[in-house]
């Protein structure tokens, strides 16, 4: 028995097939195209997404005898997408989760006095990053998109949804509970869409997805829209949820840290939603078949993978991402580089739309390798302000942090990173724990395994790094980069 597991990322769709003992079978992988049509502006066309998504599954499935007999889907969060229901075309383009166009209305809402009722009722805050302003965007500025909403013909979702209607040749439109608690539409404690937020976004209710558990079947695909399949869907949930899943962060205390596009620090709560604070969000983690809910205290920094991929395409600084690693060690430290990567405003925790990235320290004596440096500084110096905001909130610290996603195989940044938080960090052997946390919730709801406990083995340590010496100076220089870095966009 198998699972093929799909996680449709940010910048693109990686489909695994996971054995029954957690190992990676086989692996495929397809990038799609980022457009930034203004500056600020991130958009994605939902079909090179979901070609994208065929052509990572047929790489998959080319790669290995096993025939999976489920399908887990683990997905970017919070990117708003349209599609007409009968023919899964889209009528524009996606508004993806790190869009700042939003921000004026943010503010309008906030001005309003909307803020406190909005964080009461989704655990979430008024900030262009989630569903729901992408939306009433929408609703103003692009009528013609919108009128298929309101007419019933047009479906609205997150790319999961997106993703299971296509799969399903239209017949089922359905989100997990963990993708709808970040969309600012949600009520986390009531455990269902928010009549009062809908109106409040100008959002149709009708045109939402149905919200189904995390796990257990929910559709099945149809061969003759996805590679001749038909398989059951059984599980669903945000990236990050997934990789918490995936880290077998099952308990409350559990906590990890995925460096993908972003970086996310998720803290399980257990069954308590917790009011959030210190620049921190509440969230749904999963939705159990019972329909308990589990959550999580969340720090989302928006930029950390992404300004490695920033030095790669936009400065042509280095060929591969991986060479950051080998470029940054041939310096012993940056040279009082320090590099605030807010290419997207700011999340955790200071939340500022109008920040913008900047390098700062600069001198005659400054080569490629201290702004290298100063980025994988940048990167441990984020995640180090969102669990130090963590340790506020619950008045205990993090014992160890269990890291994944594709920046956690550079040994120097996990390094600086232990170094940084003064704990050790914990590098698991499978580093792709969103597709196997989706993977593991698709088998959960199909009997391939019959509870947590059976996947909790499958946890197998790759390197512990225990802290050294901490750069305490080069962590005030960066705060003092990160207070003159905001507002930077209104200026
Ligand atoms: O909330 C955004 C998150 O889901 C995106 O994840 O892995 O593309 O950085 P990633």
């Amino acid at each position: 028995m198998s699972v093929l597991t799909i996680d449709a990322g940010t910048t693109g769709v990686t489909a695994l097939v996971v054995g029954v003992d957690g190992t990676v079978l086989a692996r495929g992988y397809q990038e799609f195209a980022q457009h930034f049509p203004e500056t600020g502006w991130v958009e994605h066309v939902p079909e090179e997404i979901w070609q994208a998504t065929l052509s990572a599954c047929q790489s998959a499935l080319d790669a290995t005898p096993e025939a999976p007999t489920c399908i887990g889907i683990t997905n970017q969060r919070e990117t708003a997408v349209l599609w007409n229901r009968k023919r899964g075309s889209s009528p524009r383009r996606a508004i993806v989760w790190q869009d700042r166009r939003t921000a004026g209305i943010c503010t309008e809402l906030r001005d309003a006095g909307h803020e406190g009722r909005v964080t009461d009722i989704t655990g979430l805050r008024l900030d262009p990053y989630f569903t729901g302003t992408k939306l009433t965007w929408m609703k103003r500025n692009d009528p013609r998109a919108w009128s298929g909403v309101e007419s019933g013909e047009t479906a609205i979702g997150t790319v999961d949804s997106y993703i299971i209607a296509r799969l399903t040749g239209g017949a089922r439109h359905c989100t997990d509970a963990s993708n709808a608690s970040r969309t600012l539409l949600y009520d986390i404690r009531a455990g269902r869409w928010s009549e009062e937020m809908c109106d409040l976004f100008g959002v149709p209710m009708s045109a939402l997805p149905e919200v189904v558990p995390s796990y257990g079947v929910v559709g099945e695909s149809v061969p003759d829209e996805f590679l001749g399949l038909r398989l059951p869907i059984a599980g669903i949930a945000g990236d990050q949820q997934a990789a918490m899943f995936g880290q077998n962060c099952y308990d409350p205390g559990h906590s990890k840290c995925t460096y993908g596009t972003g970086s996310f620090i998720l803290v399980n709560t257990g069954q308590q939603a917790i009011a959030p604070e210190h620049g921190l969000l509440s969230t749904v983690l999963w939705q159990h078949p019972d329909g308990k809910l589990d959550y999580a205290l969340e720090g989302s920094i928006f930029v950390t993978g992404a300004a490695v991929q920033w030095l790669r395409d936009g400065l042509g600084m280095i060929d591969t991402a991986r060479q950051t690693e080998a470029l940054a060690r041939t310096v012993s430290d940056s040279g009082g580089v320090v590099f605030v990567p807010a290419l997207t405003g700011m999340g955790a925790p200071d939340w500022d739309p109008h920040a913008r990235g900047s390098i700062f320290g600069i001198t005659r004596g400054t080569g490629r390798a201290h702004i290298a440096r100063a980025t994988l500084d940048a990167i441990a110096f984020e995640v180090r302000d969102v669990v130090e905001a963590m340790a506020r909130a619950s008045g205990t610290q993090l014992p160890e942090l269990r890291v994944d996603g594709g920046a956690s195989g550079n040994n120097l940044l996990c390094q600086i990173q232990a170094d940084q938080l003064g704990a050790p960090v914990a590098r698991p052997q499978v580093q792709e724990t969103t597709a196997l946390g989706a993977a593991f919730l698709a088998g959960l709801g199909t009997g391939v395994w019959n509870s947590t406990d059976e996947l909790k083995h499958t946890w197998q340590l790759d390197r512990r790094f225990d802290p050294g010496a901490r750069d305490e100076a080069g962590y005030r220089r960066w705060r003092v980069a990160v207070e003159r870095s905001k507002g930077w966009a209104d200026l």
